[in-house]
């Protein structure tokens, strides 16, 4: 925002701080009791997903100075600025164009002079040939055998948004296609990627290097395990049949590339023709769209990854045309505003009722605190009030019996996100199974509701509450947002991450920071760097604080003690 006061000094923030007195000490349950309607009043719907906001602790006053202050921080400018390719990643001086990646062929946006949607369905097409090929069982390792395994390495955004949505879309493989089990190691310390060498056959399988920049460490470490496990078990299977193991061919056979970065990939040896390729533009946590979804498109199928296109392409449209008080981002934006700034929840948690979205929470928390757990205004100043919450979730039936105790009986307030979808196994084919599963999701369903309803009612959920010990109480006021997909698809899905990614895009407006660069992360991997130099030529120890020698030292002693 141009603007000379900050937001917080702005007149819509100002009379939300005096509104916000007023509300403070008022309970969920009077607002629902004073506003018959209050679903109806509060209920929006887009793209086949549906939000409830009546249960945020809110009236529509208050809906009403959220919206001026999303008016006064200019968020429809900024949205038409993000859509249309400004350079909205200040301090990296680039647009943030992850919306172009699920423009239709037809569509033109003009950057720079130059069209980039031709480019986006010219990858689009590499990938579309690459998948077929493993679908056809005709992607063959160096003995001949079709590639079966497909081990993703990557890290923060070239891992966790395909992992979430691969897992989220299993039930949409492709009939007919040959089978490709698809894998994710992301951490560094090889543990993931060590259980994966010491079960899978080298022949079968293939790894998938994804880094945007092609320079992180976690991502490389395994990528160079890897190759050295291939070369040597390939080089064994091979000598059986008398042959040299040829380098070359083990690393067109059994690496893909995915980078914004072709010469990193090259100097690496991924072969030119196994090198996706995708742009700067791109944020690494808001790639899943492009070549970093190699592994959903393995899974779903091209064809289902463009539906996922066409979803998150259906949520840009709306964020684009919706007025601001029925835009679903910009009201999922305003709810977690008004909780952090005006009634100081900043804890916020997010619970699906459906184990398929399992990773949907990791997958959010670096989508929101990665891009929104900033201090500093885009000006360079210190931010003087609060900006993203502490964001963390798990599957809301399990979580159930861990953390709720806490969202009902703590002394922290917490803003709860449940996501669900109305329809599920009405497609499974054996009668008895399907009732019996249909049965247990109505029971699930039966959960979600029963949750957001005692954590809004507290103990008034029960219809004659009588006495009871303090320790059986429950307060209540804990304010929530439903969201209910119709079916849980590649469609509804991109759309529902789409409505994330906007949300913290607008969050971030008024927020007057950057949600598009990451330079909180930097600092930790150069001392990383250093420690690692430290901790292998055992000198330079006397730069480090007495906590860290402490720490270095037992180390030194236990590998004293083992020789090594
Ligand atoms: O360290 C943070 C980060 O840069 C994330 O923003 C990014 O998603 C992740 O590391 C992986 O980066 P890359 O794709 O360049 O390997």
């Amino acid at each position: 925002m141009s603007m000379s006061a900050t937001i917080d000094q702005r007149p819509a923030w100002r009379a939300l701080q005096s509104h916000a007195e007023e509300m403070r000490n008022v309970h969920l349950r009077e607002l629902f009791a004073e506003q018959p309607g209050r679903f109806a009043h509060f209920q929006r719907q887009a793209a086949g997903l549906a939000l409830d906001l009546s249960k945020q602790r809110w009236r529509p006053k208050t809906f009403e100075l959220l919206l001026d202050l999303a008016r006064e921080a200019e968020v429809p400018r900024a949205i038409e600025d993000l859509l249309s390719g400004e350079r909205v990643n200040r301090s990296e001086d680039r647009p943030a164009l992850h919306t172009a990646l699920r423009l239709p062929a037809d569509a033109s946006l003009v950057v720079d002079g130059e069209d980039l949607v031709p480019g986006v369905h010219r990858s689009l097409a590499r990938m579309t040939t690459m998948v077929e090929k493993f679908h056809a069982g005709q992607w063959r390792g160096t003995t001949g055998q079709p590639i079966r395994d497909v081990v993703n390495l990557g890290v923060g955004g070239s891992d966790l948004g395909p992992l979430m949505v691969t897992h989220a879309l299993a039930d949409y493989r492709p009939a007919g296609a040959y089978e490709i089990n698809v894998h994710f190691a992301s951490t560094m310390d090889g543990s993931q990627l060590a259980d994966y060498l010491s079960r899978f056959n080298p022949e079968t399988t293939l790894f998938v290097l994804s880094s945007k920049s092609f320079t992180t460490i976690d991502t490389l470490s395994n990528a160079q395990t890897a190759r050295d496990w291939l070369l040597s078990r390939l080089g064994d299977a091979e000598r059986e049949l008398a042959v040299e193991v040829d380098r070359d061919l083990v690393m067109r056979q059994h690496f893909i590339g995915v980078s914004a970065s072709p010469k990193k990939m090259a100097e690496w040896g991924i072969a030119e023709a196994n090198q996706l390729e995708f742009w700067d533009w791109v944020g690494g946590r808001y790639s899943l769209w492009g070549a970093i979804g190699l592994p959903i498109a393995l899974v779903i199928g091209m064809e289902g990854f463009r539906e996922l296109l066409a979803g998150a392409h259906d949520m840009d449209r709306h964020f684009r045309e919706a007025p601001l008080e029925d835009n679903l981002p910009v009201l999922l934006a305003l709810a977690g505003i008004w909780n952090v700034n005006f009634l100081d929840i900043r804890a916020h948690s997010i619970l699906p009722y459906d184990g398929r979205l399992e990773y949907f929470s990791s997958y959010l928390e670096q989508l929101e605190m990665e891009s929104n757990g900033k201090s500093v205004t885009h000006d360079g100043q210190d931010a003087s009030y609060s900006t993203c919450p502490v964001l963390w979730g798990q599957l809301g039936p399990n979580a159930q019996h861990a953390f709720y105790q806490l969202l009902h009986q703590g002394t922290q307030a917490v803003e709860c996100d449940f996501i669900a979808p109305l329809r599920r196994y009405d497609d499974v084919t054996d009668a008895a199974t399907r009732t019996h599963l249909m049965n247990q999701h109505r029971l699930t369903l039966a959960n979600c509701f029963a949750q957001s309803r005692v954590l809004m009612l507290g103990d008034d959920a029960i219809d004659e509450p009588g006495e009871r010990p303090s320790h059986k109480r429950y307060r209540g006021n804990q304010p929530s947002t439903t969201l209910l997909l119709d079916r849980l698809t590649p469609r509804t899905l991109g759309a529902l991450i789409a409505l994330y990614e906007h949300k913290v895009f607008v969050q971030a407006t008024i927020w007057d920071i950057n949600p598009f660069d990451q330079w909180g992360v930097e600092l930790g991997k150069q001392i990383a760097g250093e420690t690692e130099r430290i901790l292998a030529s055992h000198q330079g120890i006397e730069t480090m604080d007495d906590s860290t020698r402490g720490l270095i030292e037992a180390l030194w002693r236990t590998e004293e003690a083992k020789g090594s």
